[in-house]
């Protein structure tokens, strides 16, 4: 069967949309990054589904050693373009659907790991907090609906159903509920809430979208 004839995989998908779209992302760090996590002392940071590397960018500026990891070679390739001398930063091309960080980070973050194609979050997401050092830091950042100038069709294509978008409070029972690897009581929830941030709609207008935003320190 050739590609065309079947569903396309989950590399080939994201691989083709920054292929064809170009430049997907502002390339400037997501405004909830920025807000929790300026300010904290940096160390190491793995950002999951970096995709064009805006955080990572912001994260090695900040004086973060950071690990990017996204399935896209095409969009690590644009971030590591914008690389400057002196950013730390080790661009990762792997499905994180079977990737296992190697070792732990002060920072993991997960910032709008959305997908319409084949994702399995909930066991990246687990993983991402296993990979938390003691002391450091988890920050899930998720869509918490589809924006109206955005059709729902074209929402799904790009990112998710607006069903299958979990608020924070779900994102904590898929990391805590059921889940024998990890206990609530050895984090503590420093941010879960639906945050709004100002944007700016396809037609020019100013916008709210409103962000899903958990952020855990592991004691
Ligand atoms: C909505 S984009 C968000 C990108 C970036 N974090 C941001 O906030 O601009 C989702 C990213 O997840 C990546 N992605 C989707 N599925 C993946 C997987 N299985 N493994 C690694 N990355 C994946 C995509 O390539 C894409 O760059």
């Amino acid at each position: 069967m050739s590609t065309a004839d079947r569903t396309p995989t989950a590399a080939e998908y994201w691989e083709n949309r920054y292929l064809e779209g170009g430049k997907t992302w502002s390339g400037n760090v997501n405004a909830a990054l920025q807000r929790e996590v300026g300010g904290v002392a940096p160390g190491t940071a793995l950002d999951l589904g970096s995709g064009e590397g805006g955080d990572a960018l912001w994260l090695a500026r900040n004086g973060w050693s950071v690990t990017a990891v996204d399935i896209a070679p095409a969009a690590l390739a644009i971030g590591a373009a914008a690389q400057q001398p002196g950013d730390d930063i080790t661009w990762v091309a792997a499905d994180l659907g079977a990737w296992h960080p190697p070792t732990t980070y002060d920072l993991v973050t997960a910032c709008f790991l959305h997908s319409s194609v084949e994702l399995p979050r909930d066991e990246i997401l687990r993983r991402a907090a296993e990979a938390v050092a003691p002391g450091g830091l988890l920050l899930i950042v998720g869509h918490s609906g589809v924006p109206h100038w955005v059709d729902a069709d074209a929402a799904n294509h790009h990112h998710a159903a607006a069903e299958e978008l979990p608020t924070p409070d779900e994102v904590l029972a898929v990391l805590f509920d059921d889940n024998p690897r990890l206990a609530l009581s050895d984090w503590t929830v420093l941010t879960n809430g639906l945050i709004e941030r100002p944007t700016v709609a396809t037609d020019g207008s100013a916008a709210t979208m409103v962000d899903g935003v958990l952020k855990l320190r592991r004691n």
